[in-house]
């Protein structure tokens, strides 16, 4: 008797004790393209700690997020379709009074589980009146932004209105098209927006964002009371692009190891995009020297697709390679993410994955991870579901269909169910492919040793079994999207309806087989239907230059409504 109770103890999973939960350090990076990571096939910039996470973990390699910032952030943290909650479109401007709604968030559900929460970086959440800041949602605390961006080393963030976006703001229902984004005539606000918590860090001035926010990482995992989990979140600002005039900036030295590159502003994405992966490098050296990586679960995205191109005024020379579409469309190159799972009691792990998986589904999934009972969450309506057992024991994903984007203002919407892919409405100009940035740069050939010997590699060795080189090559290829042309394809015109796109065999949508699958296209419409039926419009509220301006607080972003 005695030894089949323990045997049902050691059997039963959800019942740790809250010390015993795992740690969670969920990693968001930036505006980072699919074709930016080493493990995606590209040598142009190698990123061999990320690569060691993907490899030693699991490629999400059919992971989607929202095509834009605040969409993405709204996404992850409530586990609703933005569209469902007025959070789709345009993200939230410095001088707009509005903030993701009230409710409960990701942070405050692992409290509910005995977790201390931290963020680190960027929010994009709202900030005008305290309440809505990171500390007042979930947060035991909070060293970064709160706006979209900044500079990456005066910290300054610079919001440039739209002509037509000051009051009055236009109606539900107008279209908005590239020309109506002219900024150059709207009002410009400036200042600091860097913040402890409450309280501006006028003290970091100067220093380089990414290094700002690994050290905060790493100081908070080194000094972490273990008799709590911990759920880090750190929301990088790399590889994110600066204001006018300071898109791309990187310390000099990171830029002079790539010399390869010609191009000098993607010499310098470059050297944004190594920082950042050497932050991933330190962070997981930090679980390994404080005895805490094999009980820790580690997740690696980008919040949306690289703008490869001019995004309103926004560019970071990233790459969506192959894919079709930059940030901001509903095209793969848009939410088809970066996306990485890594935690020692993963079964399967060294793998591919081609589990359909969308960002909402991390609450529920990191919910149960961390030991949480599902029925808790049954009266939120979340639209994530819970992956957690797919992804440990490699079975089937919990989901057969994503809504993408569904967008009311720009008109346009993107579903995907099982390998097809519905897509309406376009936005001019961002729809094709514009990531090849290869510009007569020769680059290094990959190097799985270099792989190895990252301090992510290192330290991820100690946990889990060390692949081989060729294992690395292995899984490289096969997460390595290439593009079929078909012999004969027919371009899609969203201006005439619908576009259907089998992804099994044309992942760069290029194929448009709408008029071969009019039964599917039905099926699709009626989907969209249905979610157009709860969609809540998009939240905007008019700007407030007048009372939200930093001049009014020393030049610093502020809760201006408090
Ligand atoms: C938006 O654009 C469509 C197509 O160009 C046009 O038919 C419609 O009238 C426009 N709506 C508004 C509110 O301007
Ligand atoms: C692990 O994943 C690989 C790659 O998807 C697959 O081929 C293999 O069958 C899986 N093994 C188990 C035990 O599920
Ligand atoms: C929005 O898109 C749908 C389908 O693509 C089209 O039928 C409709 O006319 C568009 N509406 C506007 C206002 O452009």
């Amino acid at each position: 008797m005695f030894w089949f109770v323990v045997g049902l103890l050691l059997l039963t999973p959800n019942t740790n004790s809250a010390s015993e939960r795992p740690h969670i350090v969920f990693i968001l990076a930036d505006d980072v393209g699919w074709n930016d990571v080493g493990f995606h096939g590209s040598d142009q910039i190698p990123t061999p700690n990320i690569d060691a996470l993907a490899y030693s973990g699991i490629i999400l390699n059919q992971h989607y997020v929202q095509p834009i910032c605040t969409p993405t952030r709204a996404a992850l943290l409530t586990s609703r379709y933005p569209s469902n909650i007025g959070m789709q479109g345009i993200p939230i401007a410095g001088c707009e009074p509005r903030a993701l709604p009230p409710g409960k968030l990701l942070p405050q559900y692992l409290k509910d589980l005995g977790y201390t929460t931290r963020i680190v970086g960027k929010w994009h959440l709202g900030f005008y009146k305290k309440e809505f800041t990171p500390t007042y949602r979930g947060f035991d605390s909070h060293l970064g932004y709160w706006n979209g961006l900044v500079n990456y080393y005066d910290h300054v963030y610079q919001d440039l209105i739209p002509v037509k976006m000051v009051k009055p703001f236009p109606a539900q229902g107008i279209n908005i098209t590239q020309s109506d984004i002219d900024w150059a005539g709207g009002d410009q606000l400036s200042g600091v927006d860097f913040h402890r918590n409450l309280l501006p860090a006028l003290d970091l001035s100067g220093r380089y964002a990414t290094d700002v926010f690994t050290e905060e990482a790493v100081n908070i995992i080194e000094t972490h009371d273990l008799s709590s989990p911990l759920f880090l979140y750190l929301a990088h600002l790399a590889c994110h692009s600066g204001n006018i005039g300071k898109l791309l900036e990187a310390p000099k030295d990171a830029v002079d190891k790539f010399g390869h590159i010609i191009e000098p502003n993607r010499k310098t994405f470059a050297a944004m995009m190594s920082k950042l992966d050497e932050s991933v490098g330190k962070v997981v050296a930090a679980l390994k020297s404080r005895g805490i990586l094999q009980n820790t679960i580690i997740v690696f995205l980008s919040d949306n697709g690289a703008p490869t191109l001019n995004v309103g005024v926004w560019r970071n020379w990233g790459s969506n390679y192959p894919l079709r579409g930059v940030k901001v469309t509903q095209w793969e190159g848009g939410v088809r993410g970066v996306g990485v799972l890594w935690g020692a009691m993963l079964k399967n792990t060294s793998r591919v994955s081609s589990q359909l998986m969308h960002v909402t589904d991390w609450l529920p999934t990191l919910y149960t991870a961390a030991g949480g009972n599902l029925d808790d969450l049954q009266s939120a309506q979340l639209d994530g579901v819970d992956q957690w057992s797919a992804l440990v024991d490699d079975t089937p994903s919990r989901r057969e269909e994503v809504l993408l984007v569904l967008d009311e203002r720009h008109n346009v919407s993107g579903l995907r169910i099982g390998h097809w892919k519905y897509v309406t409405g376009y936005r001019a100009g961002l729809d094709g492919y514009s990531g090849d940035i290869v510009l007569g740069t020769t680059d290094p050939p990959y190097n799985p040793e270099e792989v190895l010997q990252s301090d992510a590699g290192l330290a991820l060795a100690t946990v889990k079994l060390r692949a081989s080189a060729a294992d690395i090559l292995r899984l490289r290829s096969q997460a390595t999207v290439t593009c079929s042309s078909p012999v004969s394809s027919t371009p899609c015109n969203p201006e005439k309806g619908p576009c259907l796109f089998d992804l099994s065999v044309d992942p760069c949508e290029v194929n448009d087989l709408s008029a071969q699958h009019p039964n599917v296209v039905q099926k699709l419409t009626e989907l969209l239907s249905k979610y157009s039926a709860t969609l809540v419009p998009q939240l905007n509220e008019p700007y407030d230059p007048v009372r939200a301006d930093p001049a009014k607080f020393n030049n610093i972003w502020s809760s201006w409504e408090d």
